[in-house]
């Protein structure tokens, strides 16, 4: 016999083994070979578009295909959108460089060169766009050709010879642009006497490791740097069997930029490249193609990206002679975020994938957002006289309510000041100190305070940091601290202590209105319990009144308007609340607190806390634990923070 939970599991195996297959189906990349011929009849008759794409085609088809909204001008690509935070501009920027470049502008005739500070994700943004390449072609929409063999997998569309290319734009709408590379044509010519219609032909799946359609250069001593590295050399044990050095055949397809052909050649810190280096890409950019020693001109297809950071972009500039260049280059910056939001999503993203032994670590609920107000602080320009004080900035550029400021105005100072996020402190930087603290303190539980303190130490011990600086950013510590970690733990701590605050507050209210309007009438009020007369309690009235600065003259007619609406609210059959009164609402909540608060400070006192008082702490502590993300260290050292704050007062 089965029972009912039985069956619904095994219905929730059928589907998720169903929805695996599904899955497998849509991914299942579908390996194709053939002659040129059956490739042209059946790939190129099905989609000549998808066929004849050129390498920003295929990477703007990509990145749509990854899934993009354009949320009223700003544009959202799932590609980016998990990895990167707070550089919504520079990637719209990219996006937009595919766009019209897959268009056909004269943009894709540069260099993308992403410009920005270190630890920027600029890497990052690269990364994903090759992962990004490997999983689309592996999809049917993103099935693309190659010559079989072809050393850079040139498009089999460069077969055909340039007389019959009208006749295919008139048959397929499609124009064929690109030569077949020196090496397919010996092949073509040797092995198959130039019957170009059997040459073979194969679906093929982008892979940097299988160095097919990706290509990475990052330069190492640029001293013994060969220009080889990028576009090969003759292959010296090939010579022999082809009998000359000029055979292509014989040459060592190595370089990157071959790799790279049909899809991406990344070029990891460009410019401390060779001149001679970048003028190859430059003009393989321009022209689509590269000139190697005996060989005509090889036709390749390939988008360059390439990053650099500003310090060496600076020193590029200072030579004249580059100027020339940058008209080359398209250059996207990528600053630093100046969203603290966003700044402490990307610890929370690198935390994520560190070691166990750092990940398991319990941070408060503040440290992460602490930490990444002092790193926004140190990227914004200081500001001077006129301009809003630090931290409020920080506040406006996470979008929250400033007083006395408009967000229209947010533009505006963004553009005033346009070097912000080029500088200050990387979210590396943030994730070293973090870890140091872990290491130093082998620590199973961090605070606000011991990171703030850790990020002091950090600044401390960097050489590359001038003192005055040091001292500037010990100061933007201390107005992280000041400014935003006492107001959110705080406010932590004072929610934790009205656990039954509703229900207590309205008690205080009744019990307000009771006194009330015994006092106004001149009558007795009745104990409940011991049924025993006694006068109104004029001291209880005056302690709430005085929380809002009701004076002793204006007592009276406050009363008598607390009474009418009371009344008012009565004849309506509605409950007097606190909602219903504004002022009472404050002054009965700032009652509240201070009752409360001297819980607080018999934390701190030196005499023996008695067991009532032990067990409302404890009370406090769990609800912190409980519903505000602390555990039970952090929130013992939250409550003593703010009972020390509170003494300060
Ligand atoms: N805006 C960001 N969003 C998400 N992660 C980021 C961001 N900026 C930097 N990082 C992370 O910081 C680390 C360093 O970034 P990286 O891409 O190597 O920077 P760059 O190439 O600009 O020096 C990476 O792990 C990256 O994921
Ligand atoms: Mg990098």
């Amino acid at each position: 016999m089965t029972t009912q939970s039985e069956v619904n599991r095994t219905e929730q195996q059928e589907d998720l083994l169903k929805s695996l297959v599904a899955f497998t189906q849509d991914h299942r990349a579908v390996y194709w070979s053939g002659t040129l011929s059956s490739f042209l009849e059946r790939v190129m008759t099905a989609n000549p578009q998808g066929a004849a794409r050129t390498s920003h085609q295929y990477m703007w088809d990509m990145i749509r295909w990854m899934g993009c909204e354009d949320e009223s001008g700003n544009f959202r690509c799932k590609l980016f959108d998990q990895e990167l935070f707070g550089v919504d501009e520079a990637i719209g920027r990219v996006v937009d460089y595919f766009k019209a470049a897959a268009a056909g502008s004269e943009v894709g005739r540069r260099l993308l060169l992403l410009l920005g500070p270190p630890s920027g994700g600029k890497s990052t943004l690269v990364i994903l766009l090759k992962r990004g390449l490997e999983e689309y072609s592996r999809t049917e929409e993103g099935a693309i050709y190659a010559i079989q063999g072809c050393p850079v997998h040139e498009s089999p569309l460069h077969l055909v010879p340039h007389s019959l290319r009208p006749r295919f734009r008139e048959t397929y709408g499609v124009e064929i642009t690109g030569e077949v590379c020196p090496h397919c044509r010996s092949r073509l010519e040797h092995d198959y006497s130039g019957d170009f219609l059997r040459m073979p032909v194969e679906r093929i799946f982008i892979s940097e490791a299988g160095r097919v359609g990706i290509g990475t250069y990052a330069p190492h001593d640029p001293t013994t740097a060969d220009l080889a590295d990028l576009v090969g050399s003759v292959d010296l044990s090939k010579v022999a069997q082809y009998g000359d050095e000029g055979d292509p055949r014989a040459w060592s397809w190595s370089g990157a930029v071959y790799a790279a052909s049909r899809g991406m050649l990344e070029m990891i810190e460009i410019l401390k490249v060779k001149r001679e280096f970048l003028y190859l890409l430059l003009t393989l950019t321009q022209e689509r193609n590269v000139k190697v020693s005996r060989f005509p001109l090889i036709y390749l297809d390939e988008t360059i990206l390439a990053h650099t950071n500003l310090a060496e972009f600076r020193k590029f500039l200072q030579e004249s002679e580059n100027e020339a260049l940058l008209d080359r280059m398209v250059i996207i910056q990528v600053p630093y975020t100046l969203n603290y939001k966003d700044e402490a999503r990307i610890y929370k993203k690198l935390i994520s994938s560190a070691a166990p032994a750092f990940r398991q670590v319990h941070l408060d609920p503040h440290v992460l957002h602490a930490a990444a107000v002092f790193a926004i602080m140190t990227r914004l320009h200081e500001a001077d006289d006129k301009e809003l004080e630090l931290g409020k900035k920080v506040r406006v550029y996470a979008n929250e309510e400033v007083e006395g400021y408009a967000h229209a105005e947010t533009e505006r100072m963004r553009q005033r000041m346009p070097e912000e996020g080029l500088a200050g402190i990387s979210p590396r930087f943030v994730i070293n100190a973090l870890s140091n603290a872990i290491i130093q303190n082998n620590a199973r539980s961090l605070t606000t305070m011991d990171v703030l303190l850790a990020l002091k130490d950090a600044i401390d011990n960097d050489a590359r940091i001038d003192p005055k600086r040091k001292r500037k950013w010990i100061d933007y510590l201390v107005l992280a601290r000041k400014d935003f970690y006492n107001r959110w733990v705080k406010e932590d701590v004072h929610k934790a202590l009205f656990v039954s605050f509703e229900q207590e507050a309205q008690d205080l209210l009744d019990k307000y209105l009771d006194e009330v309007e015994a006092m106004l009438d001149n009558r007795q009020i009745k104990d409940p319990i011991t049924n025993e007369e006694r006068r109104p309690d004029e001291r209880f009235l005056r302690a709430v009144e005085e929380k809002i600065h009701i004076s002793d003259s204006g007592k009276q007619s406050f009363r008598q308007e607390v009474v009418r609406k009371a009344m008012g609210a009565y004849k309506r059959g509605e409950k007097f609340t606190l909602d219903s009164h504004a002022q009472l609402h404050n002054a009965v909540q700032q009652y509240l607190f201070e009752q409360r608060r001297d819980v607080l400070r018999l934390v701190s006192s030196s005499t023996r806390p008695d067991e009532e008082v032990r067990q409302k702490i404890s009370v406090v502590e769990k609800r912190l634990v409980d519903e505000y993300g602390y555990d039970s260290h952090s929130a013992r050292e939250a409550l003593n923070y703010v009972t020390t704050l509170m003494a300060q007062e």
